[in-house]
């Protein structure tokens, strides 16, 4: 790894070889990938950039890992100028970084996995494994399927049944707990010590979370080299929402990127805000709450980067949102509508969140933003059947298409369009 300094304590700055380490020994803070930027600096261009793939890995020099062993698709998604939703809630400039296209598995952690996976083969890992909502079984399971790894996938008993079905598909173990994702969390990391598996959110967390950057790092080029006035994110367990900042910062240090650093606000539902209220508390670490909320894969209460969260929109100068389930499935709606993107809740989530800011005067009418939309609707489509009209039923023959739908459009018979 040309690049990565090692690894060192968000805490106490402990410092650390870059090997399966996640907590401080010191201090049972979590670990950060560090890097020699001077090295990058020399290194790194928009030029070069520009001349490579359209993945996640044209960041190469500003992720931990070697010789990238999967993602080769994953990242780069699209950066979708969004007018109409852009009217809807009045602000002159809206994008959807749309991540429910993302590869293989339609979420952002598809971004994650990539590099957690490729560096679980080159730490030797003989077990792939993760503690999931949902999305991040799915793509564990992806990725270790193309590797041939062996692996374990833990759930919260109670997921939708495209989700478990999204993992199961590859063929991991798919383990369900009966509890919720805390306790899921919780068995796992006594599962990763005991068994020495490699856990993509556990004892890889480190380096899967350098994987997040790559959104922040995607937006800012996709804009053409400039950031926007605000992004939203959605916030469950924390990886995301810090990386998003911390890859904005490296652009800037590195002097790809001038101008001022965009505000990240955080989006949760109000059924697991823990973030969301603790910001608006004044709180530095957030309370952990029982979640329940039609957004599944928000459902953490007691999130593992959650005070890394607070700091971060808190420096930013963003702020938090917390929306109803109903504002959600109003929002993955709203999305369907305008753009033409069908989202899961917790894209829902993230919208109704921007939506809620705009609202509130914290993004204005003439600004730009950036939703980031990390999840894709077909997962959770049950969510929105009673919500979505019945079709038409129609005979077979053209008079029949006359009598039902015809006769209401005002045309008259025989007229030709
Ligand atoms: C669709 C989707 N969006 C966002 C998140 C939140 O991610 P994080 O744990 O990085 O806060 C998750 C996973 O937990 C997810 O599945
Ligand atoms: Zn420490």
């Amino acid at each position: 790894m040309r690049f990565v300094a090692g690894l060192k304590c968000h805490v106490c700055g402990a410092s650390y070889p870059p090997e399966a380490l996640w907590v401080c020994s010191e201090c049972l803070g979590p670990l950060e990938v560090t890097y020699d930027y001077a090295a990058i600096r020399s290194a790194i261009s928009r030029e070069a950039i520009e001349s490579r793939p359209h993945s996640l890995w044209r960041y190469r020099e500003l992720l931990p890992v070697d010789e990238p062993r999967t993602g080769f698709h994953s990242g780069f998604t699209p950066l979708v100028r969004a007018t109409r939703l852009a009217r809807e809630l009045g602000v002159a400039e809206v994008y959807i970084k749309d991540d429910s296209v993302n590869h293989p598995t339609f979420s952002y952690k598809d971004r994650v996995v990539s590099v957690a996976a490729s560096r679980a083969v080159d730490l030797g890992f003989q077990v792939f494994g993760c503690a999931s909502t949902g999305n991040l079984a799915g793509s564990v399971a992806a990725h270790a399927a193309r590797l041939g790894l062996p692996c374990y996938v833990f759930i919260p008993h109670d997921l939708e049944p495209s989700k478990v079905l999204g993992a199961a598909i590859y063929r991991p173990h798919v383990v369900a707990v009966e509890g919720n994702y805390d306790d899921v969390n919780r068995l796992c990391t006594q599962i990763a010590d005991r068994y020495g598996w490699g856990f993509a959110n556990i004892n890889l967390r480190a380096y899967y979370a350098e994987g997040a950057k790559t959104m922040a790092f995607e937006i800012a080029e996709q804009l053409g080299w400039r950031f926007p006035d605000h992004v939203v994110s959605p916030v469950a367990g924390g990886t995301l929402l810090p990386r998003i900042v911390k890859g904005f910062r490296e652009f800037q240090d590195l002097g790809l990127v001038d101008g001022a650093l965009p505000k990240v606000h955080a989006a949760q539902p109000a059924g697991s805000a823990p973030v969301v209220r603790a910001l608006e508390a004044g709180l530095e670490y957030p309370e952990p709450v029982k979640p329940n909320t039609i957004a599944k894969s928000l459902a953490i209460g007691n999130p593992a980067d959650g005070f890394q969260v607070v700091a971060r929109v808190r420096e930013t100068g963003g702020q938090g949102a917390m929306v109803s389930d109903e504002e959600i499935l109003d929002a993955v709606q709203l999305l369907a509508q305008t753009e033409g993107i069908f989202t899961e809740p917790a894209g829902g989530t993230t919208l109704a969140g921007a939506r809620a800011l705009v609202e509130r005067g914290v993004i204005k009418p003439h600004e730009s933003m950036v939703v980031c939309i990390t999840g894709n609707g077909y997962k959770t489509a049950e969510v929105m059947y009673d919500r979505v009209t019945q079709p038409t039923q129609i005979g077979r023959g053209f008079a029949e298409f006359e009598r039902v739908i015809g006769s209401q459009l005002g045309v008259p018979a025989g007229a030709q369009a």
